[in-house]
């Protein structure tokens, strides 16, 4: 992929992994996208050009996280709308293309909204595709924004609840510049930290099924400069019961009003690791992620993943450039049934506090949550 992909020249620390952009060759506008399943084995572009495409790219998990998600869903619409397809029912399908990432139908509705505005003052298709597209790159350089304030809000936090640095840090899948259009959710906290001497090491829990952590995060957090580790996520409890970790970053797809918070399975864990080592468990997510509609955690919607995933290796960057569709290594006998939700929910009083571009909730309530998201977006 040539040097797009390499440390950018700010130096160690700097992260610069474009993993969305749109592009308008002659041919008609495209959404090209970093194929996350085949990291860290090899950079290899996806060029969308339809919506079916760009589904079948997240629900593979080609693209993926929650912010990038919101982007790509937006980048969807302008898509439908400048190749001439029905921006309405693009919008249905690519909202529903993965159920519990709110951001992915937060991104939709505003490049749809956008797209029908402009209809009803009687803009033509062009018009009203061009307002679709700047609404996808209004939400893109938001998250831009977003994650900027994040990272500068987190390492506030870091510091009123570790005084004396040094941190480590334990994380889990991946909030990186993979899942934004900026440098990310939990991980930007974490580069930030590193970027002020702060940070001793990055534990990365490696994130059964798919691997976001071994696979990604531990990519993003090499081209960083970071000190990291890799561990199996069965590893955590003894790290904890050894003292090494000082706090849990995590970052969120969807936060229900009363503060729970859905993240890749395997979080809720951690929080209650957390909870009896006194460790802070710590989220990071843009207000967009935050979900007012959702009462409780318990209402939020869980997907479920075909068992493959964890009965055999069959990410492509497990089995190699070539492989033929469908070809998995078992790790378990032929027909073993599987339990494999992509995401738990992890209930507000376990969480120490929820880093926003708006600002911080700590202690996390339904009331302060409610406030924090009904002030300006940049307060
Ligand atoms: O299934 P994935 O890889 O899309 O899950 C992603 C996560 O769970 C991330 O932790 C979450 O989206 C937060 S990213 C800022």
């Amino acid at each position: 992929m040539g040097d797009q992909y390499e440390v950018s020249e700010a130096g160690a620390g700097a992260l610069a992994i474009p993993s969305l952009r749109w592009e308008e060759p002659p041919e008609g506008p495209v959404l090209v996208l970093l194929d996350q399943t085949r990291l860290p084995a090899e950079e290899v572009e996806l060029v969308c050009t339809d919506v079916p495409a760009l589904v079948q790219a997240i629900q593979t998990l080609a693209v993926r996280g929650a912010p990038l998600l919101g982007i790509a869903g937006a980048y969807g619409v302008a898509l439908a709308a400048a190749r001439g397809f029905d921006v309405e029912e693009a919008a249905a399908v690519l909202a529903q293309a993965r159920p519990t990432a709110v951001n992915l139908g937060y991104g939709v509705r505003r490049a749809v909204g956008a797209h029908r505005a402009a209809v009803a003052e009687g803009a033509d298709g062009r018009a009203a595709a061009a307002a679709a597209l700047a609404e996808a790159k209004a939400v893109h350089a938001e998250d831009i924004e977003a994650s900027a304030r994040m990272a500068a809000h987190g390492l506030e936090l870091l510091g009123e609840l570790l005084p004396g640095g040094g941190h480590r840090i334990l994380t889990h899948c991946n909030t990186g510049a993979l899942v934004s259009g900026g440098e990310g959710t939990a991980l930007a906290v974490a580069l930030a930290a590193h970027r002020a001497g702060e940070l001793r090491r990055l534990w990365v829990d490696e994130t059964r099924p798919l691997l976001q952590g071994a696979r990604l995060t531990a990519y993003e957090a090499a081209r960083a400069g970071m000190a990291y580790t890799v561990l199996a996520d069965g590893a955590a409890g003894s790290l904890f019961a050894a003292g090494e970790v000082d706090a849990v970053l995590i970052g969120a797809d969807r936060i229900a009003a009363d503060g729970a918070v859905a993240n890749k399975v395997g979080s809720y864990p951690l929080a209650v690791l957390a909870r009896y080592h006194h460790i802070p468990f710590v989220v990071v997510a843009p207000t967009s992620t935050v979900d007012l509609d959702t009462e409780q955690g318990a209402d939020i919607e869980v997907e479920q993943r075909p068992g493959h995933e964890v009965t055999e290796f069959s990410l492509p960057s497990q089995l190699g450039a070539g492989a033929p569709a469908g070809a998995g290594i078992p790790v378990a006998p032929l027909g073993a049934g599987a339990y494999n939700p992509a995401f738990d929910v992890t209930p507000p009083e376990l969480v120490t506090a929820i880093v926003t571009e708006a600002g911080v909730v700590s202690p996390v309530t339904r009331e302060a949550l409610a406030e924090l998201c009904s002030t300006s977006r940049w307060s």
